[in-house]
């Protein structure tokens, strides 16, 4: 392939994911060590093409490397208890400089138009502000952390205004007490926060090392109920990913600041360079199962009913189950579609929610499902026979065709009272397969 058509390819592949994350909003987190590394600039390039393509962005920034050199270049320095940082009022106002230093070069490059890079000519409105109102960590085993502080609430309200603006956030890590006092939080913490009150469908660590097996290759899956107890001690943001995840984030993402691309890839290709920890998810589409036969009878029989379909007997569903594809939630049937391959082409038939589980794209993954099935059966086009359903396949590229274009097996068996309108849909495999038949109208 050559590179126009791997660029083609790719840029196709990558639309559904496009159209998927379009008006999500999605949480980053920047460490101080992502800012520092050479690969930054191709960070906040990617940042600036999630914006135009719709993403709603959250950017939390830490600063611990900035605040060390503030430190040492004033000629000052601080303590650490159980690896977090003392934040004293002495040195406060040098994490402050430190901070908003590091907050203006960052609003900086956000805001240059990004000339020389695929993103020369966008403009992106960038906001930060009070958004996190802070409390002290306290004193713990007799430490007083003083200006060190954690999270106490989110102004979810106000950012979601400046996100329906069309801005971009960026929070650092210092919140805002109501007595006017500042401190200094753990920037990974607060970006779980964030992400959390915001219910995100994406929180993003840009990490220095991806989560690794024993072997040393990335772990890229992983179900919060899988995650082991002892990788959440020495890994702070799967810590905080897990956290997340139990709150109402969708996914979270650890991946790395050092390599271009790593979110790009992570978002827009199925199997991505990062880790992704989701919840166990409680539903799926698969192939179904004798099994499934009474969920689907409980699926279909109403519309069945309305004579919307092809009535069809338990023992014909025995039979013919394994033609059928399903959405499982929570160990109901609520979706589900059969393919039955004739000569060429294949026929999509009993394509079905339930009421209750309409209107949620449920429909179009399991019209993907079956078509991507009959490409890797080499079948070149897709027909369906309906009575009521006409204009949601023609929205989704069926034309209708006439009974000689369906293949001969299938003409023979057209029910001539039904009436069904016939529609077809090319597939782009034009292999030839011999497929068994099934003997039955299945409209
Ligand atoms: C058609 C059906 C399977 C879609 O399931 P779904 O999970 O809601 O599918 P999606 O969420 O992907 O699509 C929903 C969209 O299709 C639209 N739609 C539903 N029925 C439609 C119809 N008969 N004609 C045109 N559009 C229709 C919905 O209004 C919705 O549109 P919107 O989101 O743009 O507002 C479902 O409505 C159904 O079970 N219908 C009864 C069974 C049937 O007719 N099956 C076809 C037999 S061959």
């Amino acid at each position: 392939m050559n590179d126009t058509h791997q660029h083609v390819k790719w840029f196709r592949d990558s639309s559904p994911y496009i159209n998927a994350h379009r008006g999500k909003v999605f949480v980053l987190h920047l460490d101080g060590e992502a800012m520092d590394h050479p690969n930054i600039g191709n960070i906040i390039s990617d940042i600036v093409l999630l914006h135009s393509l719709g993403v709603r962005l959250v950017v939390v920034h830490g600063a611990a490397p900035q605040i060390e050199r503030q430190l040492t270049a004033s000629g000052a320095s601080s303590e650490f208890a159980n690896k977090v940082r003392i934040t004293t009022r002495e040195i406060l106002p040098l994490v402050q400089q430190a901070v908003g230093t590091l907050r203006s070069d960052l609003e900086a490059r956000l805001s240059m138009g990004l000339v020389n890079s695929p993103q020369h000519g966008a403009e992106m409105l960038v906001i930060s502000g009070n958004f996190i109102r802070a409390k002290p960590l306290g004193v713990i085993d007799g430490v007083d952390y003083q200006h060190t502080g954690v999270v106490r609430k989110v102004n979810t309200k106000a950012i979601r205004q400046q996100l329906d603006l069309g801005a971009t956030l960026l929070i650092s890590p210092l919140g805002y007490s109501l007595s006017g006092e500042i401190f200094n939080a753990n920037s990974t913490q607060v970006a779980a926060e964030v992400a959390v009150a915001l219910a995100a469908e994406k929180l993003i660590y840009f990490t220095g090392k991806g989560l690794r097996d024993a072997n040393g290759d990335v772990i890229s899956e992983l179900q919060v109920n899988d995650i082991d107890e002892s990788q959440l001690d020495t890994y702070a943001p799967l810590r905080l990913a897990k956290f997340a995840c139990q709150r109402g984030v969708v996914r979270c993402h650890l991946i790395s600041y050092a390599e271009d691309g790593a979110a790009l890839e992570e978002l827009f290709t199925r199997d991505g360079t990062g880790t992704q920890v989701s919840r166990v998810s409680y539903e799926q589409i698969r192939q179904a199962s004798a099994r499934d036969v009474p969920g689907i009878i409980e699926l279909i029989a109403p519309l069945e009913d309305q004579g919307i379909l092809v009535r069809r007997s338990r023992e014909l569903l025995e039979s013919e189950v394994e033609h059928f594809t399903v959405i499982e939630r929570d160990g109901m049937i609520v979706s589900c579609a059969a393919l039955y391959p004739f000569e060429t082409k294949g026929e999509l038939a009993c394509l079905v929610t339930h009421p209750d589980y309409r209107d949620n794209d449920r429909g179009e993954l399991l019209l993907a499902s079956i078509e991507q099935q009959a490409r890797s059966l080499g079948l070149q086009a897709l027909f369906v026979l309906t009575t009521h359903t006409t204009h949601w396949f023609v929205e989704r590229g069926f034309h209708p065709v006439q009974l000689q274009d369906l293949p001969a097996a299938r003409q023979t068996m057209y029910n001539y009272q039904r009436n069904s309108k016939l529609l077809e849909k090319p597939l782009a495999t034009p292999l030839r397969v011999k497929l068994p038949q099934p003997g039955a109208d299945n409209a």
